[in-house]
């Protein structure tokens, strides 16, 4: 299966999970008889709110019921581990027509998210090909770039805020992604703009794919708890998301043919 992948990544706060969130609704919509993979990849979790969907185990919840199972000696070998690991990962994915989700989870216990990256590559490596999408919402920061949790992306998509900080945010990732992560197109979406903010004049920085300012719907859909799904279609958020996916999935089309 040709699985088109997109990451979202930025600084903290600037709309990762909001934008995800809309391209996840967008895609369902769009693509009924397609299978899409949703990837809360942030271990601070906000995607599952967003979609209002709370998958009964995370992936750190298999990794640790695993190293458990390990310490204990239950385990005989490398190769039943693995069949239990995939096994487990069933548990892990919620499914919701044609969408699935799966979430990373917030690892307790030795304050380091390293191994439950780790798992996460592989297991996205294992599962990905099962689906005509993957859409990442990723952890603020480079991180999981520099660690190549998302080693193999087609869209990565930075976001930004208007501010000074943000887009220093999104080149440094650009500049790390180019050397780490095997990424076919990349472009920024600005999101919650101030009036008077110009995108042209701003240099260095990958292509822009929409400039979205402050969306009282989107303000009020936080407000009320609400997933995306209850967003009005006539949202800034929806409208501007729809204009980037639109530019992803032509260029990946183009490259394609
Ligand atoms: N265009 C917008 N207009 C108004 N509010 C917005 C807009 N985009 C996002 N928000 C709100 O801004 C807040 C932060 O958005 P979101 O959680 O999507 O950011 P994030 O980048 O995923 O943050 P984090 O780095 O903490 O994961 C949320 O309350 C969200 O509803
Ligand atoms: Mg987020």
């Amino acid at each position: 299966m040709n699985t088109v992948t997109f990451a979202f990544s930025g600084k903290g706060g600037v709309g990762k999970t909001s934008l995800s969130a809309a391209f996840i609704r967008l895609l369902c919509e769009r693509f009924p008889n397609k299978r899409i993979l949703a990837v809360d990849a942030d271990p601070a979790v906000g995607l599952s709110t967003a979609l209002s969907m709370e998958p009964p185990m995370t992936l750190d919840d298999v990794r640790l019921q695993i190293a458990q199972s390990i310490e204990k000696g239950e385990t005989a070998d490398a190769v039943a581990l693995l069949g239990e690991a995939k096994f487990h990962l069933l548990d892990c994915v919620l499914e919701r027509g044609n969408l699935s989700f799966l979430a990373i989870g917030r690892p307790e216990a030795a304050g380091c998210y390293c191994k439950v990256n780790a798992y996460l590559k592989q297991v996205l490596e294992m599962i990905s090909g099962n689906f005509d999408f993957v859409v990442i919402d990723g952890e603020a920061g480079i991180e999981q770039i520099n660690r190549r949790v998302m080693e193999q992306v087609d869209c990565l998509v930075l976001v930004s805020d208007s501010s000074k900080k943000g887009i220093q945010v999104i080149r440094t990732i650009e500049q790390v992604a180019s050397r780490l992560v095997a990424c076919r197109t990349a472009g920024v979406i600005f999101n919650r703009t101030r009036p008077g903010f110009d995108a042209d004049a701003l240099h260095d920085i990958p292509p822009v794919l929409s400039v979205i300012g402050d969306d009282a719907l989107q303000a009020q859909c936080d407000m009320d708890g609400d997933s995306v799904f209850c967003l009005p279609e006539d949202s800034a958020l929806l409208k501007g998301a729809s204009r980037a996916l639109e530019t992803l999935l032509q260029r990946v089309h183009n490259e394609t043919v």
